[in-house]
């Protein structure tokens, strides 16, 4: 079993590290935002680096599996709806980025990383999309899931990763809708309709429950994350959420979840339900997810053939730096 994560050594400190670290851990205890230029832990900057990067490479990498349904898109409301989605996904994964860029990390270094395949980005992103009705379904799972996750994250202790959150949770809600509302008409649409809708919640619900990760018992470093308020819930509370606003929803549009454990539980105000295939999530996270290999050489193709546009603006920026310089040196002659 692969541990996403290494939990950091201990380190023997100084009388003076020991009142730095003293005064950061009152600060993040009392809720202030600890911000870039603040001193903080390097084992508090390195998780930040780790956890904000792969934030922005799952923004990002999430946008191939639904970019390649906007030219399919059944109707123009359907496909202006996809492409505004789809361009959302690129604004979350650059607020991300440049958030993980204040902690000292290059863009090209978090690149780097995505693409040798040392960092990792959401598993769930490793399905594919085979049919109109997956694209609904991701926007009302996969995004009602990330919603989940990242509504707690509006108040890490990180100053410009709750920011960050801020934005893109209210950019979340309309994406969960819309996928809603897309999958609704499907529902209520012809049998073969109601049939792909199904399909696609039975494929996809399983994954969608393992984005939350491993079970609490199996989250080494929650704890820690937890204490320094980079992660405000534990994996097993928000997915026990998620299952709780989702059922209704399937419920309200005729579609069952393909869960025969699933019941309500009126002592616990909730639904139990069955575990996912554990074995099956820690595969996807070692590369092995139906689309990795896939998604990474879209990637690597986006980032090569988007070389001359990184150079052509480097060289203006240059040439704009060079003649303001110019005319400050005139204006001082
Ligand atoms: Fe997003
Ligand atoms: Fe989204």
């Amino acid at each position: 079993m692969q541990r996403m994560t290494t939990a950091p050594a201990p380190i023997e400190l100084s009388a003076e590290d020991r009142a730095r670290v003293d005064a950061f851990e009152a600060r993040v205890a009392d809720d202030q935002f600890i911000e870039p230029k603040d001193w903080m832990p390097d084992a508090y900057r390195k998780t930040l680096v780790r956890q904000i990067s792969q934030h922005a490479h799952s923004e990002y990498v999430g946008m191939l599996p639904e970019g390649n349904w906007i030219t399919r898109a059944p109707t123009l409301r359907r496909k202006d709806i996809l492409l505004a989605k789809v361009q959302d996904e690129a604004g979350h994964a650059l607020y991300l980025y440049c958030a993980a860029e204040t902690l000292g990390t290059s863009r090209d270094q978090m690149t780097e990383a995505l693409l040798s395949g040392k960092a990792k980005y959401s598993t769930i992103f490793n399905y594919p999309t085979l049919t109109w009705a997956d694209i609904g379904t991701i926007g009302w799972l996969v995004d009602g899931a990330a919603i989940m996750n990242q509504v707690p994250l509006q108040r890490a202790s990180f100053g410009p990763y709750a920011r960050a959150m801020v934005r893109v949770c209210k950019e979340e809600s309309f994406h969960q809708r819309q996928g809603y509302e897309s999958i609704m008409a499907l529902a209520q649409g012809t049998a073969e309709q109601k049939a792909m809708a199904q399909d696609a919640l039975d494929r996809w619900w399983w994954p969608v429950l393992m984005m939350f990760g491993p079970p609490d018992d199996k989250s080494p470093n929650s704890e820690q994350s937890m204490r320094w308020r980079i992660k405000r819930e534990s994996n097993d509370t928000l997915r026990q959420k998620f299952v709780d606003a989702t059922i209704p929803q399937a419920e309200a549009i005729g579609l069952h979840v393909p869960d025969p454990a699933l019941r309500w539980n009126e002592a616990k105000n909730g639904y139990d339900f069955g575990t996912p295939d554990w074995e099956e999530f820690y595969a996807v996270v070692r590369g092995e997810g139906p689309t990795a290999t896939e998604r990474i050489s879209e990637r690597r193709a986006a980032w090569e053939d988007g070389a001359w546009v990184r150079d052509a603006a480097m060289a203006h920026a240059e040439k704009h730096a060079a003649l303001t310089n110019t005319a400050s040196t005139a204006k001082v002659a």
